[in-house]
């Protein structure tokens, strides 16, 4: 792959070639190193023809691209997106000699002559080489169906058994499976109808959660639901909604029916949790940055690729009294990355910073703001509704921008807004704004960030709230300016851009 085309993210993850949508069985293996495998299209810019692409990386940023890892099967048959784990005891009889054998679980998706979709099943496959090359078990499918709506698994292990958790898209439901061998799978229950429905749920994710309770104590005895939903996103097409709660093994219970969106901006779909994180760490989520309305229209084929990953966050769950359950996503350690301070101010109050970064090889910065002393609950007792912490990332060529911040009013707002660039293509679906209610409750918040070309991720207050943009700018953006006005005396507001080094 070429990876210098100007709209190629420099510190995220995107296919050599051509399209990719969903990241697909994501683990650690025994010698640390990263597994990503993806729904990659190796013959066309657009949907359809899905194989699992493959890339390995020891640090999350640097990958190093694999030979594609999972073949369709047979004409019309499909590999649609799964998971996969390390089957360290051999439950599955595949791997007598060896602990780090990895078994791949994913949707065999068939299409009639017509292209009419058949139905979906659930087949495993093993790997003996650490999961650089697969076998299809001679009894696929493992869980057969007759329904063009069956799909997605997601493995993880509970006590003594695997468990599953696959979509059954157009019923809103999650079918939650166990097994002792990963081969034979039973029934257990149905978790459906939750939060919002949309036209069908995808891409399940059943996970064991750290949370954080009132106390600040952290504990182990939640559960984290993740459904995809597409199209019905409040902004259109697709989004991830999530929902905590416990599981005993067979039953998945929510805390409440709420519909919790994983990130407000547009392009965070099919997320999946990394099978295996290094003990005591935060799970890894890594999602598609897309969104299916306009995906397979983005201008950067002419570069030769479609779709790139979000950057890898770590995730736990907090509960505060004022929003109640939250989960908390940051990005997993950048320093692999982290390049040159650009800038760096301790005390910005109503002031600007401005950072021509034109020279940075790259083109990516990550930022931070730190706030102290401006308390969302004062706005209406006395802070100006204008008040505001912004930034805005330009260029001085063509004038496009993208920005951001947070708005101080009756009601505080985090926002981010892609309408100051060019599309560079036509879909009317390419919503240009996107804001959150700000619930940060603290004195001192931060605000921080990620500019990667053709991405953007924004994080507020510690990873409460986050935001995944795309963004295809017709000349590179090169200047930042962050302001803060009207704040209140004694507000303070220090602020730090570095430049990111490429991993490419
Ligand atoms: C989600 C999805 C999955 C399916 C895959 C096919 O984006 O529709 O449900 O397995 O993409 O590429």
């Amino acid at each position: 792959g070429d990876y210098r085309g100007q709209h190629r993210p420099q510190v995220h993850f995107s296919p050599p070639t051509h399209f990719m949508n969903d990241p697909n069985g994501m683990f650690r293996d025994g010698n640390g190193t990263w597994h990503l495998y993806y729904q990659y299209n190796p013959t066309a810019v657009v949907a359809g023809n899905q194989h699992w692409g493959h890339a390995t990386s020891n640090d999350l940023y640097h990958w190093v691209n694999q030979p594609i890892a999972l073949f369709p099967p047979r004409k019309n048959v499909y590999v649609y997106s799964g998971s996969a784990v390390v089957d360290e005891n051999n439950t599955s009889g595949f791997f007598p000699n060896q602990t780090n054998g990895v078994v791949a679980i994913y949707t065999l998706a068939e299409f009639d002559q017509d292209g009419n979709a058949g139905p979906q099943t659930q087949a495993v496959a093993y790997s003996y080489d650490n999961g650089y090359s697969f076998i299809p078990y001679h009894g696929n499918p493992v869980i057969p169906s007759n329904s063009p709506q069956f799909r997605d698994p997601k493995v993880v292990r509970h006590g003594d058994r695997w468990v599953m958790a696959v979509a059954y898209p157009h019923d809103f439901a999650v079918g939650i499976f166990t097994s002792p061998n990963l081969i034979d799978w039973t029934p257990a229950s149905n978790f459906s109808h939750h939060g919002l429905l949309g036209l069908q749920w995808e891409c399940p994710n059943l996970v064991r959660m750290p949370h954080v309770d009132d106390k600040g104590d952290r504990r182990d005895d939640m559960w984290l639901m993740v459904v995809s939903i597409n199209p019905g996103a409040p902004l259109g097409g697709s989004v991830a909604q999530y929902f905590p709660g416990t599981f005993n093994g067979t039953h998945f219970e929510a805390v409440d029916a709420a519909a919790r969106i994983a990130d407000f901006g547009k392009d965070s779909y099919a997320g999946q949790y990394f099978y295996g994180s290094p003990d005591g760490q935060d799970p890894v989520l890594m999602s598609w940055a897309s969104n299916w309305q306009y995906t397979q229209t983005v201008p950067t084929a002419d570069e030769g690729w479609r779709s790139a990953m979000s950057l890898p966050r770590r995730t736990h769950l907090a509960k505060s009294a004022r929003v109640g359950w939250k989960l908390v996503t940051t990005p997993y350690d950048l320093s692999p990355v982290m390049g040159e301070v650009l800038a760096s101010n301790n005390s910005v109050a109503n002031g600007t910073t401005m950072v021509d970064f034109s020279d940075v090889p790259s083109n990516a910065l990550y930022w931070e703001l730190n706030v102290t002393g401006l308390l969302p609950e004062a706005s209406s007792g006395g802070i100006s509704p204008r008040a505001t912490a912004n930034f805005t990332f330009s260029s001085p060529v063509s004038g496009e921008y993208v920005r951001g911040g947070m708005f101080f009013g009756g009601d505080p707002t985090f926002f981010v807004d892609r309408g100051g660039v060019a599309r560079g293509f036509d879909n009317v679906f390419f919503t240009d704004k996107a804001s959150t209610s700000v619930v940060v409750s603290g004195g001192s918040w931060t605000m921080s960030g990620v500019l990667d070309r053709s991405v953007l991720e924004l994080f507020l207050d510690g990873g409460v709230d986050s935001a995944t943009t795309t963004l295809f700018p017709t000349q590179p953006l090169t200047l930042a300016v962050f302001a803060t006005s009207e704040l209140p005396a004694g507000a303070r507001v220090s602020i730090r851009v570095n430049a990111l080094r490429s991993a490419w």
